[in-house]
């Protein structure tokens, strides 16, 4: 019996050692490079494109690039993020050639828009969401806008101390988080006569709303975004504007805890305004997306109104 004691600490022993070492490696090694490929693409820079370009950006890449200070897309600390991930602060991608991503290829934005590579092999881990499903022309709409004469781009030299992911970030890019790979066949815009359709290429693949609004970060799948954990079930932790913490709102059709009852009116008014009838507006990092149009914000519902039913009562915080 003592021999099987003694054997079961040694055992434990060196698990913890091992544990150690494995510490160890990964914070030295930190997140991994990998090998961009380099694109020969280049983005014929067109009104339209520059127009859909605003629209798509003004609603994603906004919302964390955006500097109240400089008034463009210089960067900013995203403390909403919490503590777990680190330390993260979004980058200068305004066309400044050194502190912005004026030296950028078009093809190695495309790459990192698609796979979360950036040209010099360094992996962004999720704080920073990819487009790997995003329609080709989606795609190439968002990058002629960061080349346009926009104001939100114009060169700036503003710069932030880098993001100092966590020890849990680290190792989460050593086993779960991994760049997507490059699609290997081109991607169409979705059937706009389709509503449903539609409605989920926008809610899955353009604006990511799972995203936030399923389980948690840590186990959605950013590549086939309904087989994320309580998929649009709600309940994923955010942190408000002034640090406290709350969750995310179901958004499945079940009438009880989603939105089964809500009629397009309410859906509309919520999403493009944050405004719902007897409750409170609608907190950050909810913001309202004013530049949806209707029938986009239909379109979501509709979809919505098809993803199966989760009954999951999230408390109003
Ligand atoms: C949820 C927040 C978030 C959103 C939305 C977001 N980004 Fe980012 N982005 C980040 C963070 C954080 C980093 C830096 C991460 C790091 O330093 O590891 C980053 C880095 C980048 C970089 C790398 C810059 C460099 O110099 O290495 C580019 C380019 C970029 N983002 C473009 C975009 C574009 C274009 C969009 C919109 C389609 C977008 N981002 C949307 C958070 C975001
Ligand atoms: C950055 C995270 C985030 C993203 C992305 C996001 N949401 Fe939300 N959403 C939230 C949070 C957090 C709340 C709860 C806000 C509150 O309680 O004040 C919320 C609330 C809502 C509500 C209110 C539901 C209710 O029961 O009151 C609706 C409707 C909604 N979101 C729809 C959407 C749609 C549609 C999208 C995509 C176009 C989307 N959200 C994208 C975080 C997000």
């Amino acid at each position: 019996m003592k021999k099987f004691f003694r054997y079961t600490l040694y055992a434990a022993l060196a698990l913890a050692a091992l544990m150690a070492i494995g510490a160890g490696f990964v914070s030295v090694r930190g997140i991994p490079k990998y090998t961009p490929q380099k694109l020969a693409v280049t983005v014929e820079v067109t009104q339209p494109r520059i127009d859909r370009g605003l629209k798509l950006a003004g609603m994603l890449c906004r919302n964390c690039h955006f500097s109240q200070t400089t008034n463009k897309l210089t960067g900013r600390n995203l403390a909403e993020v919490g503590t777990q991930f680190g330390v993260v602060n979004s980058l200068n991608i305004t066309k400044d050639p050194e502190k912005g991503i004026g030296k950028w290829t078009d093809g190695d934005l495309i790459y990192f828009l698609r796979t979360g590579v950036r040209p010099d092999g360094q992996y962004v881990p999720p704080y920073m969401p990819k487009l790997p499903n995003i329609s080709d022309e989606d795609l190439l709409s968002i990058i002629a806008f960061l080349r346009s004469d926009h104001p939100w781009v114009d060169a700036n030299p503003t710069e932030l101390p880098p993001t100092q992911p966590s020890f849990l970030t680290k190792m989460l890019c050593q086993f779960a988080f991994k760049p997507f790979n490059y699609p290997t066949k081109p991607i169409a815009n979705p059937d706009t006569t389709n509503t449903m359709e539609w409605g989920r290429y926008i809610t899955l693949y353009q604006l990511e709303c799972y995203a936030c609004h399923s389980k948690d970060f840590k186990t959605n799948n950013y590549l086939e975004p309904e087989k994320s954990e309580g998929f649009f079930a709600g309940g994923n932790m955010m942190l408000g504007l002034d640090g406290k913490a709350f969750p995310s709102r179901n958004l499945t059709p079940d009438e009880t805890t989603g939105i089964g009852n809500w009629t397009e009116e309410q859906f509309i008014k919520a999403v493009k305004f944050g405004l719902r009838d007897g409750k409170p507006a609608l907190r950050y990092p909810m913001l309202p997306y004013s530049q949806l149009t209707d029938s986009e914000a239909k379109a979501i519902l509709t979809y919505l109104k098809t993803v199966p039913k989760i009954n999951h009562a999230v408390p109003e915080i």
